[in-house]
């Protein structure tokens, strides 16, 4: 997937032995889409040689101020100007303060003080033992660079490589990426809180068995993630999956259809959007026994006795913050057939806005998808995709009628 096709990077790689991360960095950066120039300080090549930052990025790496490769001997200015965005990782603790101090007597400091900072972001990827972090200096210099325009991503808490625990690893190289295309995504829903709920329910018969479908939650993460990037607050109410968190999402785990309304309905009301992309169980088991139903033999069966589960988008459609417009609501329809004739009965049922019809069995687990988008002007189609593609022109459409909404 191409998400920074078309960009280029300027990769800055200062000293610290998190450089071992900026390696596989690169390489994700370039299969996202973008090319990537390396540029590494001197203390950098203790950790890491140029040649192999050379041969992930498939360009010579630029280590001195000097380099008389460059037609006007100005590499602090060519670099700069060509970027998309300057990424320190890792940026140490001594490259944070040569930047608070606007230090220019080394090629990555230099090109950071000299580039068009209206129009060249520079985030930093701090990387440092946890005493360095915390102390006052590195924290006054983190805000003397944020002040001056610098975006700090996170570090993470864990293991160092001192042996210490605790704040002020480098975000793995997966991580930096996610943040590098968020930070680069067009903030089309801007001050936007979006509350959305992805995967299936599982309805409890007793202790160890249940009724449950095979809803992945791949299309609902991918919103969710897609929503975040485009600048919105994202809420995430998830049935039981196993996906990771989307970065920078607030998620909520919940097992059956009653925990996923009591979460929805409190979090809606402090919600702009919702997205109800989980499929909920239709109906649970009427009494969930508190120990396990035991086979005796008898060849007797468990007679099961089902009552309907509350209709969660409904009921948040319903509230008077939907109808009176401040809640816009999406619904999803999983149909194995007509999809546009269910799609459309599905949404005049709901009391939605946008219905988001999908093929349920073509796409249930999958990577890709396809989608069929029914509102009051009619259908229109979102063809055949992956989801993470599908899930940022879904955003998009809906940026697009809530920005309607609030023009
Ligand atoms: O009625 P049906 O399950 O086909 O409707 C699908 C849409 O309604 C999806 O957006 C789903 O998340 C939502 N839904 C819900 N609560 C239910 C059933 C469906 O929010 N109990």
């Amino acid at each position: 997937m191409d998400q920074l096709s078309g960009k280029h990077i300027v990769l800055g790689l200062s000293g610290g032995v998190a450089a071992f991360k900026s390696a596989e960095l690169c390489r994700r950066l370039i299969k996202a889409g973008a090319t990537v120039q390396v540029v590494m300080t001197e203390a950098a090549q203790q950790f890491m040689t140029p040649v192999t930052m050379q041969a992930l990025s498939g360009r010579p790496v630029y280590l001195s101020q000097w380099d008389a490769r460059e037609h006007n001997n100005m590499p602090h200015i060519n670099l700069s100007r060509d970027a998309d965005a300057i990424l320190i990782a890792p940026a140490s603790a001594d490259f944070i303060a040569r930047l608070a101090q606007g230090r220019a007597d080394e090629l990555l400091s230099l090109l950071c003080l000299a580039r068009p900072a209206d129009r060249v972001p520079l985030l930093l990827a701090p990387a440092m033992n946890r005493e360095m972090w915390a102390h006052p200096a590195t924290q006054r210099n983190l805000g003397q660079v944020v002040d001056d325009g610098a975006h700090v991503l996170g570090v993470a808490h864990g293991d160092q490589a001192c042996g210490e625990f605790g704040d002020g690893r480098m975000l793995e190289a997966e991580e930096l990426t996610e943040e590098l295309i968020a930070f680069l995504t067009p903030k089309s829903l801007a001050g936007q809180r979006l509350l959305i709920t992805a995967g299936p329910t599982f309805e409890a018969i007793d202790p160890v068995r249940g009724i449950t479908n095979l809803s992945s939650g791949k299309m609902g993460f991918a919103i969710a993630r897609a929503a975040r990037e485009a600048g919105a607050e994202v809420t995430l109410v998830a049935g039981p999956v196993h996906l990771p968190t989307p970065r920078g999402v607030a998620r909520i785990d919940v097992q059956s259809a009653e925990d996923m309304r009591q979460a929805a309905v409190e979090h809606a009301q402090l919600a702009d959007i919702f997205v109800a992309t989980a499929a909920v169980a239709d109906w649970r088991p009427a009494e969930t026994a508190e120990h396990k139903i035991k086979k005796d033999g008898s060849g007797e069966v468990p007679h099961l006795a089902f009552v309907e589960n509350p209709d969660i988008l409904s009921e948040v459609a319903h509230s008077p913050r939907a109808q009176s417009g401040e809640l816009f609501c999406v619904g999803f329809a999983a149909e194995s057939q007509d999809l546009l004739a269910n799609a459309q009965a599905k949404r005049a049922r709901k009391g939605v806005p946008l219905l988001v019809g999908n093929i349920g069995p073509a796409t249930f687990g999958k990577d890709d998808n396809a989608l069929l988008l029914v509102d009051d002007e009619g259908a229109s189609e979102l063809p055949q995709a992956s989801k993470r593609v599908l899930a940022q022109q879904l955003v998009a459409e809906i940026a697009r009628r809530v920005s309607g909404l609030a023009a």
